[in-house]
């Protein structure tokens, strides 16, 4: 049995996983409260505390699995892309224990990991399947055609959907994270009560930037007419705003399913945590005869699991990382 663990810290979530042979054993996460009085992550802060919280978040992760440092196979990290104080406490730990334990270690790119955190489930999308990622920092669609042959098809040319959600938020007054204070309101609110714009961007490309203006000035105006305008619309407006992200996003994804002709059709990342876009995403699988798949809520936001998992891909390929590796912020593939 191959037992891989797995380190993830490209942002604020301190989180370590063991897997064996692709069954996760364990997946603990430490959340940085200490970022919410500021209205966004502020990337020292983040750094300290992956330091404070590392140690504490490996021992859970290993005693959850039931499992010794000597039963481990192989060590992986986030390498990239995510904040750079925040990655290289993950990478500096990962590569001292491989090192200690003189086991291979392997480097997982965290937005190929989003995409495969769709292989932890029992029911597997077959391939090829087309991936909807939708994060804080990205927007893509990908076309997934084995498990470390990922071809991006469209990505945002400005703000990424986990963006659009956060910044309406803010100017709604919501704290951050905001996304999932929209997706509570939403519950309440007429989707339909207010119209926000919608890009015409070409091809599968994504462009959220108009959105915010739109909203922007929407707000400007009626709060000029009347100042408790957001308190009282509150959940109109939440419902509102995630209504048009949900149909920039599911108007792409369908144009993608109907020119590949795929019909496996996966979400992930974390506004795949959004309850309207999982419905939605139902919805379009029923009416368009697609098969869709969304990861356990767990699996959505950021999470060792899904290094873990697509760390176990690259350790069956034998794509393992030397020591002198470096995180890096940004990354193709
Ligand atoms: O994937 P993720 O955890 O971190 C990044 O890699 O960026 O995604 C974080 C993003 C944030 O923008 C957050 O507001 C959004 O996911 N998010 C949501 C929900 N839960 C998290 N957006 C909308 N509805 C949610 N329920
Ligand atoms: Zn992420």
């Amino acid at each position: 049995m191959v037992h891989i663990f797995a380190i993830e810290s490209s942002c604020d979530e301190t989180s370590a996983s063991v897997c064996a042979d692709g069954k996760i054993l364990s997946n603990v996460i430490a959340n940085q409260t200490v970022h919410e009085q500021y209205g966004g992550v502020v990337p020292e802060l983040a750094s300290r505390a992956h330091m404070q919280n590392i140690v504490p978040v490996v021992d859970a992760a290993l005693q959850t699995a039931n499992c010794q440092l000597s039963t481990l196979d192989a060590i992986a990290f986030t390498q990239s892309p995510g904040l750079i104080g925040s990655l290289l406490v993950g990478a500096q730990f990962a590569k001292s224990l491989a090192l200690s334990l003189d086991k291979p270690l392997i480097a997982v790119h965290h937005m190929q990991a989003h995409v495969l955190a769709n292989l932890i489930a029992e029911q597997k999308p077959g391939f090829p399947f087309l991936c909807l990622t939708v994060s804080g920092g990205h927007t893509q669609i990908v076309v997934a055609h084995s498990p470390l042959q990922l071809e991006i098809i469209g990505e945002t040319i400005d703000d990424a959907a986990g963006e659009a959600f956060d910044k309406t938020a803010k100017m709604l007054g919501l704290p951050y994270p905001g996304g999932p204070l929209i997706d509570k309101h939403a519950h309440q609110g007429n989707a339909k009560a207010f119209k926000f714009a919608e890009p015409q961007i070409p091809g599968f490309n994504f462009s959220f930037s108009g959105l915010k203006t739109s909203v922007l000035y929407f707000l400007q105006n009626e709060v000029k007419k009347d100042a408790d305008f957001i308190q009282n619309n509150m959940n109109d407006l939440c419902a509102s705003v995630q209504y048009t992200i949900i149909n920039i996003l599911m108007k792409k994804l369908l144009n993608a399913s109907k020119q590949t002709g795929i019909k496996n059709v996966c979400i992930a990342g974390g506004v795949s945590a959004n309850s309207g876009l999982r419905n939605v995403l139902k919805e379009y699988g029923e009416k368009h005869n697609w098969q869709t798949f969304i990861p356990a809520f767990e699996y959505c936001t950021d999470n060792a699991a899904m290094i873990a998992i697509t760390a176990y891909y690259k350790y069956l390929a034998k794509d393992f990382a030397d020591l002198s590796v470096s995180p890096t912020a940004r990354a193709t593939w």
